[in-house]
């Protein structure tokens, strides 16, 4: 029994391509292919794939559809996180989510999965991305206080998500935690986050997050161990569509 996590696979069997690097960039091509093949390879019956959000370019279910046939059909349990692209998914109706694809698919949203004797707790997340003002050298000098602000409120709302994430497994008896976000936990000027404080209060021993694909994205924020919490980036690309694993 393995667990592996990836996210990021911007399907779009029946739905525009909207990303233009997925039409340039070599990594993107053929991906659905690779990807699928590296599963079949890696991934057996017993394990579990989490994929961590931006599943498909849909604008609604039934765009998004034979993308989620698609993961449906990969090997093992997967567990599946909202990502800021999945617009075939209302957080408010996760219920009727999971009720549609019983058997196939989890949908996760204040819930949580078990995984031996640990909860995987998640949600989508948020970070501030800008704009940034820059100087003539690149340094970040400024940046948009009313869309920092915004940002705030949208970082306050997933954080009560998560807490609700974590509450659900905690009062089911779970005292062992693997943190799931779609963004990366903190934005490019922070070390620290409402995210990261929740992860060491609950002593989360892993937090695992995608959303940042494209080579000078992929450093944007924490990656190894910080006050005893191990981060992980697993967008796609940065994986080379091979799921990363993360224990046994
Ligand atoms: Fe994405
Ligand atoms: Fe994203």
């Amino acid at each position: 029994m393995s667990l592996y996590a990836i996210g990021d696979l911007h399907l779009h069997f029946t739905s525009p391509l909207k990303a233009r690097a997925q039409m340039k960039e070599r990594v993107w091509k053929n991906h659905e292919e690779i990807f699928r093949r590296n599963c079949e390879t890696m991934i057996g019956a017993d394990d579990t794939l989490l994929l961590l959000g931006d599943h498909s370019w849909g604008r609604s279910l039934a765009e998004s559809e034979e993308d989620l046939r698609y993961i449906a059909a990969l090997p093992g349990r997967k567990i599946l996180l909202r990502g800021n692209h999945d617009m075939f998914w209302d957080a408010n109706r996760t219920a009727q989510l999971n009720e549609r694809f019983a058997g196939q698919l989890c949908f996760l949203q204040n819930n949580y999965y078990p995984y031996g004797d640990y909860a995987l707790v998640g949600t989508k997340g948020f970070t501030f991305e800008g704009p940034f003002y820059l100087d003539r050298r690149g340094r970040i000098i400024d940046w948009d206080e009313d869309a920092a602000a915004h940002a705030e409120k949208l970082v306050e709302r997933e954080v009560q998500r998560l807490r609700c994430s974590f509450e659900a497994a905690r009062s089911d008896g779970f005292g062992k935690f693997l943190m799931l976000l779609h963004y990366p936990p903190t934005n490019i000027l922070q070390r620290d986050s409402a995210f990261t404080a929740l992860a060491e209060e609950y002593g989360a021993e892993q937090v695992i997050y995608a959303h940042s694909h494209g080579e000078s994205r992929f450093h944007d924020s924490i990656e190894g161990e910080k006050n005893g919490v191990v981060y992980h980036l697993a967008s796609g690309d940065y994986l080379r569509w091979m799921p990363l694993k993360l224990m046994d």
